[in-house]
Order: C-alpha cells, then sequence, then structure tokens
C-alpha cells in the first residue's frame, strides 16, 4: 500500500522509518529539496520525495499529515483532488480545521509519540468511524493504536501520550543528576535509569493501580517514604496533574 506523507520532520522520519519496515511505500512532500534529499537517505528502503508545487493531484490517495499545526494552511493551496483518507498528527488541530483545508472523503485525527521510532508508540486516534480499522493497521506499525470517541478526549491524550516523553526525560534526567550529585558516577546511573524504566513498564502492566506499586517499596520510617514525602512537599503531583489545562 501506498502512503502520502506531507511533511519531513522528526514525526515523519520516525513513523515512516517503521512503515517502511512494514512494507508500505511512501512519497514524501516537503519545502526544501535540500532537506527532503537528506530525509530520503536515513531510510534503507527507497522513497519517492518531492516539492510542493500546484495542483499536486491527492485523489484517492492516503495522506499522512505531519507538518507543523501553522504550516497546514500554507501548504494547503498545492493540491487538488479528494483524497481517500487524511490521517492528520497535527497536535491541536481539530478535523474542522482539517476540513476546510484539504478534501477527503474521511478524516482522522492521530496522536502518536516519539516511541514510534522503535515501534513502540502509544497513540490515540478518532474520527470518521468508517476509517478507523485502516487507520488502525497503518498505525500498527508503529507501535499500538488506541480509538478514542472524541476529539477532547484525543487533546487529553496528546499530553499524557505526545509530550509525556518529554515530561518523563525531565525525571529520568533529575533522577541520573541527583545520584551523580551524590557521587554516583554518570554513566552507572544512566545505565540505572534505564533500567529503572525498563522494569517499570513492565510492573506497569503487572500491578493494578501505580499506587500498589508504591506501596510494595515503601517501608514504614524508610528511605522510599521519605523521598516520597519530598516530593509531595514540592507538590509535584499537583505539577503532573496541572500540565493537562490549556492555560498554564
Ligand atoms: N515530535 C513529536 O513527538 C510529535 C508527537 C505527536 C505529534 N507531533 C506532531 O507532528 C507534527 C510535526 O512535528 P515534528 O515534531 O515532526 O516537527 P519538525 O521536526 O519541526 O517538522 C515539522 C515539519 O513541518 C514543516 N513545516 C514547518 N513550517 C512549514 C511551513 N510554513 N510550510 C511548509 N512546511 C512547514 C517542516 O518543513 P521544513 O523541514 O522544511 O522546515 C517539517 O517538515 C506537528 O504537527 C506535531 O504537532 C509531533
Amino acid at each position: 500500500m501506498r502512503l502520502t506523507f506531507l511533511g519531513n520532520g522528526i514525526m515523519a522520519s520516525t513513523m515512516i522509518s517503521r512503515l517502511l519496515k512494514s512494507g508500505y511505500e511512501i512519497e514524501v512532500f516537503g519545502r526544501d529539496e535540500k532537506k527532503l534529499s537528506d530525509f530520503s537517505k536515513k531510510f534503507d528502503k527507497k522513497l519517492e520525495t518531492f516539492t510542493y508545487k500546484n495542483d499536486i493531484d491527492i485523489g484517492d490517495k492516503i495522506v499522512v499529515l505531519c507538518v507543523k499545526p501553522h504550516a497546514l494552511e500554507k501548504i494547503s493551496h498545492f493540491f487538488k483532488g479528494e483524497a481517500a483518507l487524511i490521517i492528520s498528527v497535527l497536535a491541536g488541530t481539530t478535523i474542522a480545521t482539517l476540513r476546510e483545508n484539504i478534501k477527503a472523503k474521511n478524516y482522522i485525527r492521530a496522536m502518536p509519540n516519539i516511541a514510534a521510532a522503535c515501534g513502540r508508540s502509544m497513540t490515540t486516534i478518532t474520527g470518521d468511524k468508517t476509517s478507523q480499522d485502516e487507520a488502525v493497521k497503518i498505525l500498527d506499525a508503529i507501535g499500538k493504536t488506541l480509538w478514542v470517541e472524541s476529539e477532547k478526549e484525543l487533546d487529553t491524550a496528546t499530553i499524557l501520550a505526545g509530550s509525556a516523553p518529554a515530561f518523563l526525560a525531565l525525571v529520568a534526567e533529575s533522577l541520573i543528576d541527583g545520584a551523580v550529585k551524590e557521587g554516583l558516577k554518570r554513566s552507572d546511573a544512566s545505565l540505572l535509569t534505564k533500567g529503572l524504566f525498563d522494569g517499570f513498564a513492565k510492573l506497569l502492566e503487572e500491578y493494578a493501580h501505580p499506587a500498589l506499586i508504591k506501596d510494595a517499596v515503601m517501608s514504614p520510617g524508610g528511605v522510599t517514604a521519605k523521598g516520597y514525602s519530598v516530593l509531595e512537599e514540592h507538590k509535584v503531583r499537583s505539577a503532573f496533574m496541572k500540565i493537562y489545562q490549556k492555560n498554564i
């Protein structure tokens, strides 16, 4: 099956690397010939690249929209015809806005995350139900896919799945820096943190609730209880809950 990507940035690259491995044929449109040429060299398999020009026919194609949200309006006038399906990863861009800018029979909004690069994205999707199966089939190439019933839920999932790798990177980096401050070698602290996240992912699957993991580790008057109380004192829980608010 052939997919048409609009955009050649980080998310396009992570998705394409997996989709090529799953046997998809890919063509990519971008605005900069040199960037497109460098982009195509990143992959083992050949993909076709084109710069935007007027009257690009997207009739009956499956188009994966991967540009910055503000670029949608700027590129929309290049296209003619009605795509079979638009899959958009644009954060915060509604289906109504997609519909105003690019014509398609069906629209799907998808929110992948950067773990798509290793086939481990947890991707949320919503949109035209008739295209659900087709979109899930495509997006399963980059990880797991969850269908939600509304765009509001997808916007929340954008923070939880799309942005959260950046938040977890802050947690990982802080844990390493704290250990280095106490005298642990940075290479050892990094290795321990990688192992921690790997093991923790499996624990999350096995335990019915994250609090049960905490209870299993925190003994009365112990170092974990002391550390936990410091995190609560500094309102780490409250900060994580606030990241979902629009006006922060
Ligand atoms: N990165 C993530 O973890 C992540 C997760 C979920 C969703 N997303 C979504 O993925 C989309 C792409 O993000 P990204 O992380 O891949 O960003 P990126 O690496 O900065 O790539 C952005 C892409 O948009 C193009 N672009 C920017 N301004 C443009 C304009 N005025 N006209 C035409 N093209 C323009 C860029 O073209 P040039 O290369 O020529 O500048 C590039 O192809 C965004 O909508 C974002 O919301 C990203």
